[in-house]
């Protein structure tokens, strides 16, 4: 059975009926006629429920078949596995002087582009700065806008955001100390189109999403507020960066091999609960 834009298709040799692609789909475009009978108008949007359901694997859409997934039952990491990778990983503010391979971002940007989206919109964007030299050049060009601005008086002296800005702009320039960056080889940000469906939770969700699997394969990251400061008073670093002008930018975070290691997790104060009744 094929239809033109979805290209939903069953293998009736391998479909037994089960219903379960019908069952599974949020759209309700799927029906049961006896094999799987797919609403082309539904409003299908693209989750590939169907495919992942299928037990038989019998059915594909999008053109993507069922034989190119990797297999899931049995192979998440178990509880005790994630507790430790989500408290064990600490903000990573030393790192090594060594590149991150660009086949590991591929791959770390690959699974990143797993994360869930609202309305399965999947357009975030992956702003990324792959080679050292790149991102040497970038520090340099960010000091020196916010050197420029702090000698022309535009950077505040006091508060929360003059300490940060002003404070990182002075450990630059008198220690090369980099507070901004951290020291750190890449950057990664996430931006996603402001007409998107939920542009602010997508981004946030990719970046959270790259942080795990990031520490999962022993690399640091930190969440950089100082730089989303220092783009508050730079904005047209946004663009230099290729970011496009229509885009909300969600949030950026440093990452490279740490030069630190963790031996113990920290005791955070207890999640504060609040049960309805
Ligand atoms: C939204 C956000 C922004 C942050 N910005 C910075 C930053 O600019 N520089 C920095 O060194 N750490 C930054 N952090 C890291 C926090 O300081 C850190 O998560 C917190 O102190 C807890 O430490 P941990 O991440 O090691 O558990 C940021 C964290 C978050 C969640």
């Amino acid at each position: 059975m094929e239809k033109s834009m979805y290209n939903f298709r069953v293998d009736e040799e391998l479909c037994v009926q089960c219903g379960e692609c019908a069952a599974d789909c949020p759209a309700g475009v799927i029906h049961m006629d006896g094999f799987p009978v797919f609403d082309e108008d539904g409003g299908c949007y693209r989750c590939q429920h169907c495919l992942a359901v299928c037990p038989t694997g019998a059915v594909s859409i999008l053109g993507k078949k069922p034989e190119d997934s990797q297999a899931v039952v049995g192979t998440f990491p178990t509880p005790a596995q994630m507790t430790a990778l989500i408290k064990g990983r600490r903000s990573i503010r030393r790192y090594r002087n060594e590149e991150v391979s660009a086949a590991l971002i591929e791959e770390l940007l690959d699974v990143a582009g797993h994360a869930p989206t609202g309305v399965n919109a999947q357009d975030v964007l992956f702003t990324v700065v792959k080679e050292c030299s790149v991102m040497d050049a970038l520090r340099q060009d960010v000091y020196e806008r916010l050197g420029k601005l702090k000698d022309s008086g535009a950077l505040p002296d006091e508060g929360m955001v003059g300490r940060y800005m002003g404070g990182a702009v002075k450990k630059w320039r008198e220690e090369k100390i980099d507070i901004v960056f951290r020291g750190a080889p890449h950057l990664l940000i996430t931006s996603a189109p402001k007409a998107s469906p939920c542009p602010a939770q997508d981004t946030l969700i990719a970046l959270t999403t790259f942080q795990m699997i990031a520490h999962a394969h022993g690399l640091g990251t930190v969440w950089d507020g100082i730089f989303m400061m220092a783009l508050g008073f730079c904005p047209e670093l946004a663009g230099r960066l290729g970011i496009p002008e229509q885009h909300l930018v969600g949030y950026a975070m440093v990452f490279g091999w740490p030069a630190v290691e963790y031996h113990r997790t920290v005791q955070r104060t207890p999640a504060q609960i609040n049960v309805v009744r």
